[in-house]
């Protein structure tokens, strides 16, 4: 986090950018990116945060990408990253830059992957069905769901008979017979039980992996390929440990290598990271716009809300604060924001309970820079309260570059204005 030490630099950019300010760090983007290099491929999973400049970053390191709607795939393509690749020989196809992984496809992205010839990622058979008329020969990943998962929240979890992800394991037989009538080229497996990981649990999906290449392999089938999704936690907390990329490599190269004995050649493995390549790169910078206490407890409210940031609100997940300058004994607050909201609160329990956090005594004008926003802030923004999206800044060594501008009250109503 050292592009987000200097407190004096901080001031500059609040006063040049106005605040809130989403901040990034290419690198650290490009540190926690060669961390992986074990791996075949890197398949950024871009829903934690789109931007291009950050695409194009990750692209220019040699990462592929991954896509779960129309939107996050012309992204991929206006950053360069290629399509044309589903009907692509498969050793080719199975390298492809672009994944599009879904467990349904609407009319017009049904028509989109078709057309633009991107490999999909299938998480239900009727995403099969469809494709094998429509695209016959297409090249499809299956995404599985082995029947259990992990998560750092329930809304998290994606494995398991609670979660809408992924092709039930016992359905992998009814999967392969409609890849094989309806003419579609099967490339690989692919499994994502949820967001931040256990090596326990990471144990358990390798060996669930094998085990369903075992029966591709009865089947009278063969693939080229495994995914181990994502999921890679980050120490949101002071003391966490971080994920031990090594260790994590090491769990899924053993399994690829029990794979390749099954089926008697070379497998490509990929991993699909989104909040390990983003979320410890990113910062948001935020003033302190009124300070007040609601009986005993000190409120501090700072001018983003959960329209910016909406981990807190929506899974009550930690993120670390610094308040730039503060000195002082630390008071339990609350951090909040301007929305016409109660849950609008920064320092929130998964249950919606207000945590009040250690922090020096706020004053109106101060900056409070909340850490580790990097995945999924951005990405998850909306515009409640007719709030415009903000700016994001990448900082790169010294220097630094608008990578969204500011979005304007009048582009929201010109949606509307007809
Ligand atoms: N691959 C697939 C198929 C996924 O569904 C996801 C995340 C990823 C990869 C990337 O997972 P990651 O490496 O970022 O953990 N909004 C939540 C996270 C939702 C993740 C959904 N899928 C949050 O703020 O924690």
């Amino acid at each position: 986090m050292n592009a987000f030490q200097d407190e004096s630099r901080l001031r500059r950019l609040a006063q040049a950018y106005g605040t809130p300010l989403w901040l990034m760090d290419a690198q650290t983007v490009r540190q926690r990116f060669q961390s992986l290099q074990g791996f075949d491929a890197v398949r950024y999973a871009q829903k934690a945060n789109p931007n291009l400049h950050l695409l194009r970053l990750l692209r220019g390191l040699g990462a592929k990408v991954d896509a779960v709607s129309r939107g996050e795939a012309l992204r991929a393509l206006s950053a360069g990253f290629l399509g044309d690749s589903a009907q692509a020989p498969l050793h080719e196809a199975a390298q492809s830059e672009i994944v599009y992984t879904a467990d349904l496809l609407d009319r017009e992205s049904l028509e989109f992957v078709a057309e633009a010839g991107l490999v999909v990622n299938c998480g239900s058979i009727d995403m099969l069905r469809q494709l094998s008329q429509r695209s016959p020969g297409h090249a499809v990943w299956l995404r599985l769901n082995p029947g259990f998962g992990h998560g750092h929240s329930r809304k998290t979890n994606t494995g398991g008979e609670h979660s809408k992800h992924g092709i039930w394991h016992e359905q992998l037989g009814e999967a392969l017979a409609v890849i094989r009538e309806g003419g579609l080229r099967l490339v690989g497996l692919h499994m994502h039980i949820g967001s931040g990981v256990d090596y326990g649990h990471l144990q358990q999906v390798c060996g669930a992996m094998v085990e369903l290449v075992r029966q591709v392999k009865a089947a009278g089938m063969d693939l080229l390929a495994l995914s181990a999704g994502g999921g890679l936690s980050v120490p949101y907390r002071a003391g966490e440990a971080g994920v031990d990329t090594a260790h994590y490599f090491g769990l899924w190269d053993a399994a690829r290598r029990e794979a390749q004995a099954l089926l008697g050649h070379t497998l490509h493995l990929e991993i699909e990271p989104g909040r390990y390549l983003m979320a410890e790169a990113g910062c948001l910078l935020t003033e302190v716009r009124a300070v007040k206490r609601q009986g005993n407890v000190p409120f501090v409210l700072v001018d983003a809300g959960f329209n910016e940031l909406m981990r807190p609100a929506m899974y009550g997940a930690h993120h670390g604060m610094r308040l730039l300058g503060g000195q002082g004994p630390l008071l339990p607050s609350v951090v909040a924001g301007p929305l016409c909201e109660s849950g609008d609160v920064f320092t929130q329990g998964a249950g919606g309970e207000v945590e009040p956090r250690p922090l020096p005594a706020a004053q109106v004008g101060d900056l409070l820079l909340i850490e580790n926003t990097g995945a999924y802030g951005a990405s998850m923004s909306s515009n409640y309260n007719s709030r415009p999206l903000i700016a994001e800044l990448l900082l790169d060594g010294d220097e630094e570059r608008l990578i969204r501008r500011r979005q304007t009250v009048e582009e929201l109503l010109a949606l509307e204005q007809q």
